[in-house]
């Protein structure tokens, strides 16, 4: 399946422009700034594609990029920006949430972004606490592997998986930045959509 060849780009600013289609969705969600945008450079090949921004909470769309007919690869907005408005937190949980509410079915696999450097925070936790609970199959991407010596390596996914309470979900340490994990990424997905 060749991940570059992207046909269709929705931003959705509500739930209503969610996509209608069936097509199973491969979704990204982390905190603001920790590499979802360029995550989703990395499994298409194309630098600037998703938005990257040195911005943080810049994302504050729904992006669907259907890739191949097959799927859409979704970018979410980050959770836990400090600077949001009240006004703005509140439209960024109704879409977030509105996503999940109308989509849920459809999601084959949720990519939850973590960065390797420093423990997940409580949003990330609670991510993971709401993907068990409504039965979301997800996976766990180590994001800024290359910020890492080699001795950090391990230690800090050790300390990523008990923070997150993971038992038989994978955690896949990844540089969005090197494309490190790109390969593990991609079968990831072809698994989640069945091919
Ligand atoms: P929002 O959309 O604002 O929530 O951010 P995002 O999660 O989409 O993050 P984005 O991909 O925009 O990346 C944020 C910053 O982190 C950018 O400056 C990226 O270049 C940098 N970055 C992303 N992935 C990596 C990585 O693997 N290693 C390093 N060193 N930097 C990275
Ligand atoms: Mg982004």
């Amino acid at each position: 399946m060749n991940f570059q060849k992207v046909d269709f780009l929705i931003s959705a600013a509500s739930p209503k422009d969610f996509p209608k289609t069936r097509l199973p969705e491969i979704a990204f969600a982390g905190k603001s700034n920790v590499g979802k945008s360029s995550t989703i450079n990395a499994v298409v090949g194309k630098k600037g594609f998703a938005r990257v921004s040195s911005v943080p909470g810049k994302t504050v769309f729904v992006n669907l990029f259907r890739t191949c007919d097959k799927l859409w690869l979704v970018d979410l907005p980050g959770y836990g920006y400090a600077k949001r408005s009240q006004a703005e937190q509140e439209r960024f949980s109704k879409l977030i949430e509105g996503y999940f509410a109308a989509d849920r079915e459809n999601i084959a696999r949720l990519y939850i972004i973590v960065d390797l450097r420093h423990a997940p925070t409580m949003d990330d936790c609670q991510m993971a606490d709401w993907a068990r609970y409504y039965q979301v199959p997800f996976t766990v991407i180590g994001n800024k592997l290359d910020k890492l010596r080699p001795s950090q390596i391990e230690p800090a996914v050790q300390l990523a998986r008990e923070t997150l309470g993971l038992q038989d979900e994978v955690l896949i340490p990844f540089s969005a930045e090197k494309k490190t994990g790109r390969d593990l990424l991609i079968t990831d997905i072809l698994n989640a959509i069945g091919e």
